[in-house]
């Protein structure tokens, strides 16, 4: 598998600002379930390479994946950090038992939920699969989860206001999830045993399993 080495993020003229990404705002908790010792990784949908630039920061080797043409012309000046390829993860061939850490955020209801399943055949034994994932339908943590979000994203917009305007961030494709939380935590337990699925607040959760 070739990768390419991805530019920095570009804006794209006439995007607007997300005052508060509810995946950014989750890359914290996923580079604590980061392994020590670990050298290689591959995002998986990595859409604006925000993450892969983190863990390349970190000091990782990162290897990034997505077939989005717009994600695709953010490579076109080539420069340092991830490698990034233009390509399905449910169809690209993936090195077997080769990857430290493996991340897949706000991309897997993109994808049949059995790309989990390629993706763990990708990890390097002691490694670790990290999934930032949506799921549908409503929960009790709405309740919470609609006032939060509204104070986040007031907070940032006023923050972003103060420090002068914030450029555009590129922006991926989105789409609704479809599976809900039950039967997400069903197929993790099926393909992924001993696996763990965790609700978080703002429409996610977070799948960890270590090879
Ligand atoms: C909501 S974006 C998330 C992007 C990024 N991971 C983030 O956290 O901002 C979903 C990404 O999944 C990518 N995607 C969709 N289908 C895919 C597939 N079959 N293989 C790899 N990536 C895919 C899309 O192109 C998009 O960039």
């Amino acid at each position: 598998m070739t990768f390419l080495h991805m530019p920095p993020t570009r804006p794209v003229p006439g995007s607007r600002p997300i005052p508060f990404d509810h995946n950014d705002h989750y890359h914290r908790l996923l580079l604590r379930h980061l392994p020590s010792g670990g050298r290689t990784t591959f995002d998986a949908g990595c859409g604006t390479d925000r993450f892969a630039r983190r863990l390349a920061g970190r000091g990782y080797e990162v290897d990034a994946l997505d077939p989005s043409p717009q994600v695709a012309a953010a490579a076109e000046s080539i420069g340092g950090g991830p490698r990034y390829r233009r390509a399905d993860v449910t169809t690209t061939d993936l090195p077997r038992g080769h990857y430290d850490v493996i991340t897949c955020l706000a991309s897997l209801h993109h994808m049949p939920f059995a790309t989990v399943t390629r993706l763990r055949e990708a990890l390097a034994p002691g490694g670790v699969l990290l999934v930032l994932g949506c799921y549908a339908g409503i929960t009790r943590w709405d309740l919470v989860a609609v006032p939060a979000n509204a104070v986040a994203r007031a907070a940032v917009h006023v923050s972003e206001r103060l420090r002068g305007a914030a450029p555009p961030p590129l922006q991926a494709p989105v789409r609704q999830p479809d599976m809900s939380l039950t039967d997400i935590r069903t197929e993790a337990t099926r393909l992924l045993p001993g696996s763990q699925v965790r609700q978080l607040l703002f429409w996610r959760y977070l799948l960890t399993y270590n090879a």
